[in-house]
């Protein structure tokens, strides 16, 4: 079984340093030091500095939510990989719905970023997933295989197996509704095929991939229970300290248990 990985995506929040430090050290106490669920936070970049004090001595990954493809020059207002590096990340967000769609980044940026993120040693989670529209009209899979074709082009099968991916359906993303497990595995299972395809069954295998969307404590234990959903990218939840701990123990149970 794959190690699950939960990490929190705390978007735009909290407002202050100080929120985001207490919810840093609310998540640490309860985290512990036992890693074998992988856990990570990623917030606001101001913030990183803050969190990664707090986080200094835990098992849990600080990620951040973007970074730009070059290591350094004239891009204003963007920060590069080993700037995040230095201020103690370990993870990378990369491609999330609200940046692709919101702010038209393209498949094209975001394998420019991946490739930039695995070259210093960040690991990235990349996010894909279908709108609703999409989704109707039957296209779920290939919106998920040309995002991935896109994204996670030129990577050899080692740079594969150290990508998380983060399959993300738009519609289910705060607004409450969340994909089924069974419909979360399906497109979980497409993807993996669709690695096996293009990469080999043994790196396939390795691959995390995680769902987001809507995930809570309540319907954790259900949609990690699934053979191919290897975590969760948790954002609402993930701003209360009691609902982020909720879906790591949610992890820790579907671990002891194991998988069928
Ligand atoms: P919600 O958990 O708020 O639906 O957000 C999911 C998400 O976008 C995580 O990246």
């Amino acid at each position: 079984m794959r190690p699950l990985f939960i990490a929190g995506n705390w978007k735009m929040n909290p407002s202050t340093s100080e929120a985001a430090v207490a919810l840093a050290e609310a998540v640490k106490a309860g985290v512990g030091t036992s890693a074998e669920v992988r856990v990570a936070v990623c917030p606001p970049s101001v913030f990183l500095h803050h969190v990664d004090a707090v986080l200094s001595g835990s098992p849990i990954g600080l990620g951040a939510q973007n970074m730009h493809w070059k290591p350094d020059g004239a891009y204003t207002g963007e920060l590069s990989g080993a700037m995040l590096q230095d201020i103690g990340c370990t993870h990378v967000i990369l491609g999330h719905s609200e940046r692709r769609h919101g702010l038209h980044e393209t498949d094209a940026q975001i394998n420019a970023k991946l490739h930039a993120a695995i070259g210093i040693g960040l690991i990235p989670i990349v996010c894909i997933g279908e709108t609703l529209e999409e989704r109707q009209a039957d296209q779920t899979n290939d919106v998920v295989a040309g995002q991935m074709t896109g994204s996670l082009a030129g990577l050899s099968p080692e740079q594969m197996a150290g990508v998380v991916l983060a399959y993300e359906p738009v519609w289910a993303i705060g607004t409450g509704l969340t994909a089924t497990p069974s419909q979360a595995q399906a497109v979980h299972e497409f993807i993996r095929d669709w690695l096996t395809s293009k990469f080999g069954e043994a790196t396939a295998q390795r691959v995390v991939v995680q769902y987001g969307g809507s995930v809570k404590p309540d319907n954790a234990a259900e949609l990690l229970g699934a053979p191919d959903i290897d975590g969760a990218l948790v954002g609402g939840a993930s701003l209360k300290a009691a609902d982020f701990l909720g879906i790591v123990q949610a992890a820790r149970d579907v671990t002891a248990k194991g998988k069928p």
